[in-house]
C-alpha cells in the first residue's frame, strides 16, 4: 500500500491523480492533499480519503513536513512547486512531479539535491515518462538524443495572425485537457520549450541532443535515440492518467480500465519539425537555456506573470512571448545554486514582467 500526498489535487492533474487512486484501493492511499484556494474542495476530497488537508500559499510545503507519505506528487502550478518539491527530497520521498516550472527554474539544484539524498524524481508529464519508460532496462550513459512530440497545440495551423486570439481560442487545446496555464504555455510553445529544459536535467542529456518533432495526433509520446542508432518510442491514448499511473508503480505496473491503442483504427501517425517563426518560444526557452541560471529563472517567472496578463485580458496572445524575451533580455547572467538566489531572480523578473502587463 503506497501512501500518495496530492499537492495540486483540485487541478487537472490531482484530479486525474485521484482517480488512479480511486481505481487502485489495494495499492494506494491519500496520504493528504494540499490546494492553494479551493478549500471547500479540499475538504471534501480529505472526508473522501479520509485524509488530512492543507489549503493556502504554503500549503504545498507544509503537507509535505506535516504528513507521512511513501510518494509526493507536485502538481501545482509555476515556481509554487520548489518548495515542496525540496522538502520531499529533505525528508527523503521520491517525487513524483508534474511541476515542469520547478525544473526550468531550478533545475540544477533540484537534481543535484535528489543525487545527493538519493531520492528518484519520478516524471510525470507524458514526454518525459515515455522516455523514462524508454530508458528503463538501458543504460542511461547509452542515450544520445531525444525527440519530444509536441501536438501543435490550438494554433498549428491558422489562424496566420495570431494577435486576435482570445484567451477562449487558446485554452482550447485540440488533444489534452489541462488547467489554463499550460494550455496557453502549450498555444505558445512556450511548453515545449520549458519541457526540452526539463528533459535537459532528468536524463543529464545535452540541450542540443534534444529535438522537438510535430505530432498533431499525441500518439507516440516521445522518442529516445541511442548510441547504436536504435530509437525506442512509447505509445499510448492522450490520457494523463498513464503517465501517473506509471509514477505511482514504477518501476512495476499495474492493469488499467482503459482501452489500449488501436493502431489499425488510427491509421497513420505524422511527424513534422515545428515552425519557429510562428511559434518563437522554442527558440526563446533554447537561448535562455544555453545562458542558464538568472535567465531561465526569470523565464519561468515572466511566462506566468504574461500569461495570467493574457488571460486577464491585458495583453495580446503575441504579446506573451514579447513580454517573456524583454524580460529574459534584461536579466544579467548569473549562477542561481541556491534557493535564495532562485527566489531573488524570480521576484526581480516578476516585477520587471508586471511592468509591461499594464
Ligand atoms: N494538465 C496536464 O495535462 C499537465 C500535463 C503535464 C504537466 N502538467 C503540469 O502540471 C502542473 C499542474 O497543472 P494542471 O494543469 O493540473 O494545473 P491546474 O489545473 O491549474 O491545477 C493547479 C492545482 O495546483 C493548486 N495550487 C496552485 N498553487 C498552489 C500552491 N501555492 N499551493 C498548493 N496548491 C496550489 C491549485 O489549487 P486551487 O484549485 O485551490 O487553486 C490546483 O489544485 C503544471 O506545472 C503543468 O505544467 C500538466
Amino acid at each position: 500500500m503506497k501512501r500518495i500526498l496530492v499537492l495540486g489535487a483540485t487541478g487537472s492533474i490531482g484530479t486525474a491523480a485521484l482517480d488512479v487512486i480511486r481505481s487502485h484501493p489495494d495499492d494506494f492511499r491519500v496520504a493528504g492533499v494540499a490546494v492553494r484556494s479551493r478549500a471547500g474542495e479540499a475538504e471534501r476530497l480529505g472526508s473522501e480519503f479520509s485524509a488530512p488537508w492543507f489549503a493556502g500559499e504554503d500549503a504545498a510545503a507544509r503537507a509535505v513536513r506535516e504528513t507521512d507519505a511513501d510518494l509526493v506528487l507536485v502538481a501545482t502550478v509555476g515556481l509554487s512547486g520548489l518548495a515542496p518539491t525540496l522538502e520531499a527530497i529533505a525528508r527523503g520521498i521520491p517525487v513524483a512531479l508534474a511541476t515542469k516550472e520547478v525544473l526550468v527554474a531550478a533545475g540544477g539544484l533540484v537534481t543535484s539535491r535528489a543525487r545527493e539524498k538519493g531520492v528518484p524524481i519520478i516524471p510525470v508529464d507524458s514526454e518525459h515518462s515515455a522516455i523514462f519508460q524508454c530508458l528503463q532496462g538501458e543504460r542511461a550513459s547509452s542515450l544520445s538524443r531525444i525527440t519530444l512530440t509536441a501536438s501543435g497545440g490550438p494554433f498549428l495551423e491558422g489562424p496566420p495572425d495570431l494577435s486576435a486570439v482570445t484567451p477562449e481560442m487558446a485554452l482550447r487545446h485540440p488533444t489534452w485537457r489541462m488547467g489554463p496555464k499550460v494550455s496557453i504555455d502549450s498555444a505558445t510553445m512556450m511548453n515545449k520549450g520549458f519541457e526540452i529544459v526539463e528533459a535537459h536535467w532528468l536524463f543529464g542529456v545535452p540541450l542540443d541532443a534534444i529535438d522537438v518533432a510535430i505530432h498533431p495526433e499525441s500518439v507516440v509520446h516521445s522518442l529516445a535515440t541511442f548510441a547504436d542508432g536504435s530509437t525506442l518510442a512509447q505509445l499510448a491514448p492522450p490520457d494523463m492518467r498513464v503517465p501517473i499511473q506509471y509514477a505511482f508503480t514504477w518501476p512495476d505496473r499495474l492493469p488499467a480500465a482503459r482501452a489500449a491503442l488501436d493502431l489499425p483504427a488510427l491509421g497513420s501517425l505524422t511527424f513534422r519539425a515545428p515552425d519557429e517563426s510562428r511559434f518563437p518560444a522554442l527558440r526563446l526557452v533554447r537561448e535562455a537555456a544555453a545562458a542558464g541560471g538568472t535567465r531561465l529563472v526569470a523565464l519561468a517567472a515572466a511566462d506566468e506573470v504574461a500569461v495570467a496578463g493574457f488571460l486577464a485580458g491585458k495583453i495580446a496572445f503575441p504579446d506573451i512571448v514579447r513580454v517573456v524575451a524583454d524580460v529574459v533580455e534584461r536579466t544579467s547572467v548569473a549562477e542561481c545554486d541556491s534557493v535564495e538566489a532562485v527566489l531573488a531572480a524570480d521576484a526581480a523578473a516578476r516585477d520587471a514582467a508586471q511592468l509591461l502587463v499594464k
